[in-house]
């Protein structure tokens, strides 16, 4: 039976009382949990640090698909967002999946309904979906290969050159593909809110104040602010670069929760986030994605207390979502592992 905790005592069951009490020794109380359950925590590099730091592994969108695909722990706690909690449950339909906060959506997913993709792909019968991670397990299910940042380029080399190729939700990512690849996929309209409103001024004023800096991007952000990066790559990608250079300069233009693997990586290295472009270049905090700072440590031991909220999908959904998923995994066999094992545990 659960317990809630009052003066750090066990006193009567949680569902006595109608505001869940959080115990002080947070950290204590998640590993016990962790350890009673059998779970298995999984964070994104944009998690709140706490909850990077506790998780066992740290990785970008692939790595954390792949973790969850492979694990043999019973429960896996997915500190991320929507999507990629039903990734895990998708690849790995037996296991129970947590999810601190459920409304934590992203909005490119917002921004491809399925009806609206059913209907985009009918209208070009001769073109294959190729949908980049970011989206519904609908719009999964609907397309053909999955993609991440991580591994796009590498998928779209192993098809055929004149393939017809339908790219969605992320224009600017499919933008990126094609200028990269040669390529002329069709691209479905939809963008990330975080990584579309950089400033491009507050940038070319960083760049004048710090001549040394590597500009480095995701490419999630629109094609005007990935002309002036060095390099441009997923998060664990851009992490990867700064830990190849000790003690240099960035700027840093994606979410501001990669900082601080950067930093605990990097000490001795200079990290500049650049603006969002809302409110004049002055709020550095809009670049913060406000869907994966839903999730907290208490949110977190709330759900491994409660087993709730549990993502649950349609079991003839999981099945045409989980096909697209496989075929990623399998077109990225060639692609280095690299999420950051922290604990010995699972
Ligand atoms: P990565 O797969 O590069 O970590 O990107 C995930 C994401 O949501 C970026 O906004
Ligand atoms: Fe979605 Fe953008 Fe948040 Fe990534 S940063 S989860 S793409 S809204």
């Amino acid at each position: 039976m659960a317990f809630a905790y009052i003066s750090g005592m066990e006193t009567q069951p949680a569902s006595a009382l109608a505001t869940p009490r959080i115990p002080s020794n947070l950290e204590e109380e998640i590993a016990r949990l962790k350890a009673e359950m059998n779970a298995v925590i999984l964070a994104h590099y944009y998690q709140e640090d706490d909850l990077q730091d506790i998780a066992d592994y740290i990785g970008d969108s692939l790595e954390l698909a792949r973790r969850a695909a492979e694990t043999d722990a019973d429960v896996i706690v997915f500190c991320g967002v929507k999507f990629m909690a039903e990734g895990a449950k998708i690849l790995n339909p037996t296991k129970k999946v947590l999810l601190p906060d459920l409304r934590a959506g992203c909005s490119l997913e917002i921004s491809c309904p399925p009806q609206q993709f059913k209907a985009f792909r009918e209208a070009h019968p001769e073109h294959i979906a190729i949908t980049y991670i970011n989206c519904s397990a609908e719009i999964k299910a609907l397309s053909d290969i999955i993609v991440t940042s991580s591994n796009a380029e590498a998928i779209l080399a192993q098809l055929p050159k004149d393939q017809k190729i339908i790219f969605a939700p992320d224009k600017f990512l499919g933008g990126y593909l094609n200028k990269k690849t040669g390529r002329d996929m069709l691209l479905w309209d939809g963008s990330c809110m975080v990584h579309e409103r950089f400033s491009e001024q507050e940038l070319i004023k960083l760049k004048v104040a710090h001549p040394a800096a590597h500009v480095i991007a995701h490419p999630e952000c629109p094609e005007g602010l990935l002309t002036h990066a060095h390099h441009v790559g997923s998060t664990s990608s851009l992490l990867k670069f700064t830990e190849d250079r000790p003690g240099e300069s960035f700027i840093v233009l994606t979410e501001s929760g990669i900082l601080h693997q950067m930093q605990k990586r990097s000490p001795g290295s200079q990290f500049h986030l650049v603006p969002s472009a809302l409110d004049g270049g002055a709020c550095v905090s809009c670049n913060t994605c406000p869907f994966m700072k839903l999730n907290t440590m208490e949110k977190l031991y709330l759900c491994m207390r409660d087993q709730t909220p549990e993502l649950e999908l349609a079991p003839e959904l999981i099945v045409a979502a989980k096909k697209p998923l496989d075929r990623m995994l399998e077109m990225s066999k060639n692609i280095a592992p690299t999420a950051i094992r922290q604990t010995i545990s699972n």
